[in-house]
């Protein structure tokens, strides 16, 4: 049995990931909720259980005597934080993007680079890669396997959960103020996304970087080729949409083999947590209300390209507090504990 961390318990992620590590069932001695000074003292519920929310500190690892430490509460607090919980003998669960590309830090999703946990030791550290690359991976995986990718081109069309509460709370606020009629004065109150969102579309999520591409963009870059151990050639277009916490992901891969519809059908509905919704003729295909509160990834549209012999596109969805973040991270603890067990 392990004392379990959640920093960043009262976010949108660390919710999340209370439900999770309960549904989950990760065999746990006992939970410690942690967040900033404003929400010490606050309650949350873990298996129809109160739990005080207690503040983040350095020393409060050791105090507890933590043996997994889920970090969700940004860049700046893992950066500064993670290396307390290592140095008290916890390994990290990191959610955030800042060790994601340290080569002393693996980089998982389970289903697809599983054995990469056991480098671990290395800093006591394990990222959890961004949502959007997460999604992506667990669709092109076993697609790469069968018909040998070269070249990705992907445009997202990502949920407001990607922003935390805030970015939810900032989507609801502008819709209620579309009904009332006052959303001129909301947009002028944002906080969150660089435009107006509730009835929009934004082509811009993280900063811009000089080479004409966004943070999130170079994400989905540099993450998918650490993930798979490949080179692949990666170009994404990251779209902010007013969908509250689903991704959808529109992706043409080019192959060296020759595809087939029928192939990929096959090799996506025989990979684990990924399911195919591809029924047009009944209208049936994944959607952002069909993936939202479920662990799989959802894919659809798969379709020949008219052109070329060796290029697909497909359409693929999943929660992204759940698959992009909450639920990978859970099932990384349960990976790792399994290997623990074993004495690997
Ligand atoms: P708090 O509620 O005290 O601000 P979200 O991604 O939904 O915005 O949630 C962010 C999470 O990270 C919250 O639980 C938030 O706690 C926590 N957090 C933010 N900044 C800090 C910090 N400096 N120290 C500890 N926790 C933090």
């Amino acid at each position: 049995m392990f004392n379990i961390a959640v920093v960043g318990a009262t976010g949108a992620v660390g919710e999340e990931l209370l439900l999770l590590i309960e549904e989950y069932n990760l065999p746990v001695k006992k939970l410690v909720p942690l967040a900033s000074a404003r929400s010490a003292g606050d309650i949350v519920e873990f298996k129809g259980e109160e739990l005080r929310v207690q503040e983040l500190t350095c020393d409060i690892f050791e105090k507890e005597k933590i043996d997994i430490a889920f970090f969700s509460a940004g860049g700046s607090v893992s950066a500064k934080f993670a290396p307390c919980a290592t140095k008290a003998g916890a390994v990290v669960i990191d959610n955030t993007s800042y060790f994601r590309m340290d080569p002393d830090v693996p980089l998982v999703v389970p289903e697809v680079n599983p054995d990469d946990i056991k480098f671990w030791k290395k800093k006591g550290i394990i990222a959890n890669p961004n949502c959007s690359t997460i999604q992506m991976v667990l669709s092109l995986y076993p697609l790469h396997q069968e018909f040998e990718i070269e070249r990705v081109d992907v445009a997202t069309y990502q949920a407001v959960s990607g922003a935390g509460k805030k970015g939810m709370e900032e989507l609801f606020e502008q819709m209620r103020a579309v009904f009332n009629f006052n959303l001129d004065k909301k947009v002028e109150e944002r906080e969150v996304f660089p435009w107006q969102i509730a009835l929009n579309v934004i082509p811009h999520i993280d900063r811009f970087m000089e080479n004409g591409f966004t943070r999130e963009e170079m994400k989905m870059v540099n993450e998918t080729n650490k993930i798979m151990h490949t080179q692949i050639e990666v170009a994404p277009t990251c779209v902010r949409v007013p969908v509250l916490r689903s991704h959808s992901e529109a992706i043409t891969i080019y192959c060296k083999k020759e595809v087939s519809v029928e192939r990929a059908r096959e090799v996506l509905e025989n990979f684990p947590d990924v399911k195919v919704i591809d029924d047009p003729a009944h209208n049936k295909y994944p959607m952002p209300v069909i993936a939202t509160n479920t662990d799989y990834v959802y894919v659809g549209r798969i379709r020949k390209d008219l052109f070329r012999p060796n290029v697909l596109h497909f359409f693929n969805v999943a929660d992204q507090l759940r698959v992009g973040a909450a639920t990978n991270a859970v099932r990384i603890a349960q990976k790792w504990i399994e290997m623990e067990k074993k004495g690997e």
